[in-house]
C-alpha cells in the first residue's frame, strides 16, 4: 500500500484545483512545488504592502457563472475592470480599439464617421489572401491602427519581423464601435481581494505540500509514494527530450519601488513603439485601488535569448506541435500519470479554463 493516493507535481492553478478536489473527495494527496512559494504563475508577492503579480499580470475573467463562484468561495473579488492604454512615442490610445481609440487617432465622433475612415484605410490594399500576420492585420484595421498600435509590439513580443510570422497569429482582432474600454468581454472579471495567494491558500487548505521539491531530482522515490502522479509540468522534460525541447517565448520582469504614490494611471500600459525596449508596464497597486503611500511597478520585456528562461507562451507553430503529438502519445502509454496545465499540454491556458480543465480531470478520477 502507498502513502498517498495522488502525488501532484506543480501546486500551480491545475495542481491546486486538482489537489482541492481530491482532497475534499477523502483522497490522500501530497503537492510537491519546485519553487519557493506555492500557487505557479499566478503568485503574488507582498511589496510595501502591495500584491505584485510576481509572473505578470493576472486578470480573473470568464462567462462561466459556475466558474466564477468556484474562485468567489475562496476570496471575493473587486471590480477591477481591465483598460490598458496603449503608449506611442508619448501618445496615448485606448485598448482595445474602440470609439475612444478612433477619436483620438482621426476625430472620428460617430460609428459610422469610424468605420467609413477604416473601410478607407483598407481599400487601397487590395490583400485578399493575407500570407503574413502585417498583412492581417493590415486587412482587419488598415495601417494606421496596424502601424501605431500592433506592428512594433508585435515584433518586440516574438523578435521577429511582422512578416515573417503567420498570419493565423491574429485571426481576429477586437475592434469596437463603442466608447467602451473594457479589454474583455466577460460577464464576470476582477482581481482577487488580498491577492491570488489566497485562492491557492484556500485551495491547499488541508493537504500536504512541500516546496523547494523537484520531482527530476528524484523521480522514482516519487514514483513509489502514490497510487498516481498528476504532473504539470513540462511534457518534454518528463520525457527526458527525447524527441526535443518544445519552444517557449518567455519574458523577464525588472521590479521597481518609486517612492510615489501614483506612477502612471493605470494598471496596464503597453509600449506600442519599437524603441522602448519592454512591452508593458503595470503598476500593481491599480488592480486593488490601493491608496499605499509608495508604488510598485514591474516593467515587461520580451526575451530573446529563451535557454534556461522561464517557459510563458508556447510557440504553436508546426514544428512543435509536431512534436506534441509525440509527446502526447507517449503520455496515453504512460500508466497512472495524469498531464494537466498550460505545461503538461503544452498549451495557453487562461485561469479560469485551467481550472475548469482540473476540475474535469478531477471528476472523471472520482468517477
Ligand atoms: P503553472 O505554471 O502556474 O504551475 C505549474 C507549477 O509546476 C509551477 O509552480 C512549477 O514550479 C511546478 N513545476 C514544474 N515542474 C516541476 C517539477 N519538475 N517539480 C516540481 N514542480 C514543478 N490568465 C488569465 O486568466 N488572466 C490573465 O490576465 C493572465 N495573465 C497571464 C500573464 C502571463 C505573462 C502569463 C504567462 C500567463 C497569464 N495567464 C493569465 C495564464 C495563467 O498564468 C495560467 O492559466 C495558469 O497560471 C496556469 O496554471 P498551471 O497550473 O497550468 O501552470
Amino acid at each position: 500500500i502507498k502513502e498517498y493516493d495522488y502525488l501532484i507535481v506543480g501546486s500551480g492553478l491545475f495542481g491546486a484545483t486538482f489537489a482541492h478536489e481530491m482532497t475534499k473527495a477523502g483522497k490522500k494527496c501530497l503537492v510537491i512545488d519546485k519553487r519557493d512559494h506555492a500557487g505557479g504563475n499566478i503568485h503574488c508577492k507582498k511589496i510595501e504592502d502591495i500584491n505584485v503579480h510576481w509572473y505578470g499580470a493576472h486578470i480573473f475573467h470568464t462567462n462561466d457563472k459556475s466558474l466564477w463562484d468556484y474562485v468567489n468561495q475562496f476570496t471575493e473579488f473587486n471590480r477591477y475592470t481591465n483598460s490598458p492604454i496603449a503608449n506611442y512615442k508619448g501618445e496615448l490610445y485606448n485598448l482595445p480599439f474602440n470609439m475612444n481609440t478612433f477619436y483620438k487617432l482621426w476625430g472620428t465622433k460617430t460609428p459610422e464617421e469610424a468605420k467609413e475612415k477604416i473601410a478607407k484605410q483598407i481599400e487601397h490594399l487590395k490583400i485578399t489572401e493575407p500570407k503574413n500576420l502585417e498583412e492581417q492585420a493590415l486587412k482587419l484595421v488598415g495601417p494606421d491602427i496596424y502601424e501605431k498600435l500592433i506592428k512594433h509590439y508585435t515584433e518586440k513580443q516574438w523578435g521577429k519581423s511582422a512578416t515573417e510570422l503567420p498570419a493565423f497569429i491574429i485571426k481576429r482582432l477586437p475592434v469596437r464601435f463603442t466608447y467602451d474600454n473594457n479589454y474583455f468581454n466577460d460577464k464576470y472579471q476582477g482581481i482577487p481581494i488580498g491577492g491570488y495567494n489566497k485562492i491557492v491558500e484556500g485551495l491547499l487548505k488541508g493537504c500536504e505540500v512541500k516546496l523547494n521539491t523537484d520531482f527530476f531530482a528524484d523521480r522514482n522515490y516519487w514514483k513509489g509514494i502514490a497510487n498516481k502522479i498528476v504532473f504539470t509540468g513540462k511534457i518534454d522534460h518528463y520525457f527526458d527530450n527525447c524527441y526535443g525541447e518544445l519552444e517557449y517565448r518567455s519574458l523577464k520582469f525588472e521590479v521597481e519601488i518609486h517612492d510615489t504614490e501614483n506612477f502612471q494611471g493605470n494598471a496596464v500600459m503597453n509600449f506600442t513603439d519599437a524603441e522602448t525596449p519592454f512591452n508593458r508596464v503595470y503598476e500593481h497597486k491599480h488592480f486593488e485601488f490601493g491608496t499605499q503611500s509608495k508604488t510598485v511597478i514591474t516593467r515587461e520585456y520580451p526575451l530573446k535569448d529563451v535557454k534556461n528562461a522561464e517557459p510563458y507562451y508556447p510557440v504553436n507553430d508546426e514544428r512543435n506541435m509536431a512534436i506534441l503529438k509525440q509527446y502526447q502519445l507517449l503520455a496515453e502509454k504512460e500508466e497512472n500519470v495524469i498531464f494537466g496545465g498550460r505545461l503538461a499540454e503544452y498549451r495557453y491556458y487562461d485561469m479560469h479554463q485551467v481550472i475548469a480543465s482540473a476540475l474535469i480531470k478531477s471528476k472523471t478520477e472520482l468517477k
